[in-house]
């Protein structure tokens, strides 16, 4: 007879935590956490472990021993991205990293990447300001964060549509496998050649950073480099958007904290983003795995589980948190994991921020008085984009005063 194990019951029934949207995901979590700080779930057909309070997820997210980034990316990512910084381990990992972590630092961004930013969000508004109304997330969130990553590398871009697909699909494999496979085929189809001609002639863009990076004598090979790229394009593009979409919708929603952002917009924006992100952060569901048998915190865990680090439940752990629920964009600074932490933390963290605060800024400028149109409010619901790993609002359909 097999051992007793963690999964021999399941806390939660009628939901699979892979593929369904909870319309109260946030309720549900939180009576899951009531009960204890971890629950058994369905997934994809089998059990997983689902942790979620936030010293949980945190401890989770450092112990790369007990459950390597490098046991889940090669199988969900490998096939389409190619052996990404997240199916790296050890020495090999550190070593990608400090090679293409220089473009990203905070300083770096400051100095070379935040004054492109200003630009790019305006030109984008200025497509649509005379309008007076305006689908954010088909017209603005969905654009920005792609348009920004396609200008760093200097990519020619002439149709902005299918730059945006590739974005979208690149991290569609456990779902959609020939949207991924055709997009990672047109992706390096596309750069393949860039990545060559930089070689030859770099310039002031970031493909040109990477092909000629060399940090104690260590540089990046061109399929190095074309794995980081396809990385960068799902998880500084599809991120971002769903971040912006995520505080917009929590903002418009929300309108006395609207009215505290507009008080004194360079005051509050960086801090609505920061509690944006803790209200509904984009990588909500993150999916891991526990490849040996282990006893971890006490939960008896075999051998292959799936693991679910709760993002979005260790962001509204009261224990962390004090009333959780609340949309509060005064609560000013305190650490929290919507960029992950440990090894595999975030390498676009200060992008992300620098981009969604001059955005929010922007629109907020351009437009005055923005606000849902009418019955619009019921559609922004944030809701599943990958799976539920990644969440979002599908639509931000608003209107200003003109
Ligand atoms: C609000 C926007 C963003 C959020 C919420 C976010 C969130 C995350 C999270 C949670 C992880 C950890 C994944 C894991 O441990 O399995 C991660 C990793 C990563 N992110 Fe972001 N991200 C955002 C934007 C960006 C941007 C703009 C870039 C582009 C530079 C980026 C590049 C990366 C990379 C390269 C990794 C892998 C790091 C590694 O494995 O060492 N992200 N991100």
């Amino acid at each position: 007879m097999a051992a007793p194990s963690v999964l021999d019951s399941v806390d939660i029934e009628g939901v699979d935590f892979a593929f369904e949207d909870h319309p109260t995901v946030h309720a549900v979590l939180a009576d899951l956490r009531a009960t204890k700080p971890y629950a058994v779930v369905p997934f994809a057909g089998v059990r997983a472990v689902l942790l979620l309070t936030n010293d949980l997820v945190a401890a989770a997210f450092k112990d790369e021993a007990t459950f390597p980034a490098s046991a889940i990316y090669p199988m969900t990512t490998g096939p389409v991205l190619g052996k990404t910084l997240q199916c790296m381990v050890g020495d090999e990992h550190r070593r990608s990293r400090a090679l293409i972590s220089p473009p990203f630092r905070r300083r770096q961004v400051a100095e070379y990447i935040s004054p492109l930013l200003k630009p790019l969000a305006h030109e984008l508004i200025d497509r649509f300001a005379a309008r007076g109304s305006v689908d954010l997330v088909a017209e603005f969130t969905t654009r920005y964060p792609v348009l920004l990553i396609s200008r760093l590398l200097g990519l020619p871009i002439e149709d902005e549509s299918v730059v945006h697909r590739w974005a979208h699909d690149l991290f569609y494999l456990p779902l959609d496998p020939t949207a991924a496979k055709r997009a990672s085929e047109e992706f390096t189809g596309f750069v393949g050649p860039i990545i060559a001609e930089r070689r030859r002639g770099p310039g002031d863009d970031l493909i040109s950073t990477l092909v000629t990076e060399d940090i104690e004598g260590e540089t990046l090979d061109d399929e190095e480099v074309l794995s980081f790229l396809r990385l960068l394009f799902p998880a500084g593009a599809d991120t971002t958007m769903l971040a912006l979409g995520n505080t917009l919708s929590a903002l418009l929603t929300h309108p006395d904290q609207m009215e505290i952002l507009r008080s004194d917009l360079n005051a509050h924006a960086m801090w609505a983003i920061w509690e944006g992100l803790r209200w509904e952060p984009p990588v909500g569901l993150l999916p891991r795995v526990c490849p040996e048998a282990t006893v971890w915190n006490g939960i008896d865990i075999p051998a292959a589980t799936p693991m679910i680090f709760s993002i979005n439940a260790a962001l509204r752990d009261p224990a962390v948190f004090p009333d959780p629920d609340r949309f509060d964009i005064t609560r000013g600074k305190q650490a929290q994991l919507a960029f992950g932490q440990g090894p595999h933390s975030c390498a676009g963290n200060w992008l992300a921020l620098a981009e969604l605060e001059t955005a929010l800024i922007a629109l907020l400028e351009r437009l005055p008085g923005l606000r849902f149109r009418d019955g619009a409010a019921s559609r922004a619901r944030v809701t599943s984009q990958v799976g539920v790993a990644l969440r979002g609002p599908n639509e931000l359909a608003v209107e200003w005063d003109l």
